[in-house]
């Protein structure tokens, strides 16, 4: 039987924190799906579908990691995939309170679900996708931030180039 882990996301866009999350988590999980949350929002750089289009490309060559799409309760997804374990980055103090709250409802939700925390490698552990963009919007450096796809894609939204 097959571990399969659910990394669910607003990913907007893939970061190298993400990244890391992922390679990790291949040590713990013989699968894991990347649950992109199907939910546009206003603010956001990238459609759902564009966002899942990024993280396959990044991930291309590791047959262990999916890509898919999520509406509704994480807590169901991940039933619908036979999981039973949902995956989360952990960086410093300022998510715990975020991540305890989602954790503990899930977990009210479907006790025999349970939420795995990994922490990324320390050169990652300042990145968060709010940043990245908005360092891109204004003109800043992402080298090394997001994988070069990802960046490529950022320019091409702002209209810039490399
Ligand atoms: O990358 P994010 O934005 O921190 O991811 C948040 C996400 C997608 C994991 C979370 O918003 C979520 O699970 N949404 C689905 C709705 C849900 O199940 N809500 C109940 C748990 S609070």
């Amino acid at each position: 039987m097959s571990r399969v882990g659910i990394y669910p996301g607003s990913f907007d866009p893939l970061t190298m924190g993400h990244t890391n999350i992922v390679e990790r988590s291949l040590r713990f999980f013989d699968v894991v799906i990347v649950a992109v949350l199907n939910h546009p929002e206003k603010r956001a750089m990238f459609t759902p579908e564009e966002r899942a289009g990024l993280i396959r490309n990044c991930f291309a060559e590791e047959p262990r990691v999916q890509v898919d799409h999520f509406d509704g309760l994480l807590v169901d997804y991940v039933r619908s995939k036979g999981a039973t374990a949902v995956i989360r980055g952990l960086r410093a103090v300022q998510d715990f309170e975020y991540e305890f709250q989602m954790t503990m409802m899930n977990r009210r939700l479907a006790p025999d679900i349970d939420t795995v925390f990994m922490m990324t490698d320390e050169e990652h552990f300042y990145i968060a996708s709010r940043t990245v963009k908005e360092v891109a919007r204004l003109g800043g450096t992402i080298d090394g931030l997001v994988p070069e796809v990802v960046a490529d894609a950022m320019f091409q939204k702002l209209g810039r180039v490399r």
